[in-house]
């Protein structure tokens, strides 16, 4: 089977005001209508705040916006939270999942992110559901094997009928906004063992689920890593921010 088409995803997690999210779209989009990006698709998942305004400027172009996050619940007394169907209706693509800076400052487990990615499954969403390992798992060996776990209990019980519907984004904790990245080649086995794990689970999907990279990834370092047969794509953080950096790293793509 051919790869899948590249995902190449900006997580601008809690920056830029509103107002500045408008013109920055408009600048992104009148670049991409100059100089197109030929090879994958791309993604901005940003604050909830920014999604009216963003979803209607990108809608019809090959921009897609995402959410960071989304209630388990479907609705109801659950102040301060934003449903599944409430990002749908805006015409969200995308909701990560099960981001680490979730699991650490907000104490999610994988059984919350399990609840979140189908909740975004049954509204036609798809989720980005993102694992990885700390340092000290890495150092002692056990990176694969606690990456694997989090994939297996993340995606409990989910059957996408269609290998668009569902992307895995590994990210090594230690690797984000540190400037550290993994290797191509640590990156490369990762990816081919999280599709070893999905031929398991999921084995009429599994080729065509697109498995994103995150950590660090930049300009300087995005064509090796997204040379790598299992990693389609990026889930890019800091460098997402700068317009000339997010494009040249989906022009890496
Ligand atoms: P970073 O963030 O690119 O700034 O390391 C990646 C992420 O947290 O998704």
């Amino acid at each position: 089977m051919s790869r899948p088409q590249p995902l190449i995803a900006g997580n601008w997690k809690m920056n830029r005001l509103p107002s500045e999210a408008v013109s920055w779209t408009r600048e992104l989009l009148a670049r991409l209508d100059r100089a197109p990006v030929e090879a994958g698709e791309l993604a901005l998942i940003v604050p909830y705040t920014h999604l009216p305004a963003m979803t209607s400027l990108a809608f019809g172009t090959q921009v897609a916006l995402g959410a960071q996050d989304v209630s388990a619940h479907e609705e109801g007394a659950y102040t301060g939270e934003v449903s599944a169907a409430m990002l749908a209706d805006l015409g969200t693509r995308y909701v990560v999942v099960g981001h680490s800076e979730r699991r650490a400052y907000h104490g999610e487990d994988d059984a919350l992110v399990n609840a979140k990615a189908a909740r975004v499954m049954a509204h036609g969403m798809v989720p980005i559901v993102c694992v990885g390992e700390q340092r000290a798992e890495r150092d002692a060996g056990r990176a694969e094997e606690v990456v694997l776990g989090q994939v297996e209990r993340a995606l409990q019980g989910l059957a996408p009928a269609d290998p668009a519907a569902l992307v895995v984004a590994y990210e090594p904790v230690w690797a984000i906004g540190t400037g550290l990245t993994a290797t191509a080649a640590d990156a490369a086995a990762m990816g081919a063992a999280i599709r070893r794990l999905l031929r398991r689970l999921l084995p009429t999907v599994a080729d065509g689920v697109r498995l994103l990279y995150g950590g660090s990834m930049k300009p300087g370092n995005a064509a090796e890593l997204l040379a790598q047969p299992d990693v389609n794509g990026g889930l890019i953080g800091g460098a997402s921010l700068q317009l000339d950096d997010y494009l040249a790293i989906a022009a890496a793509a």
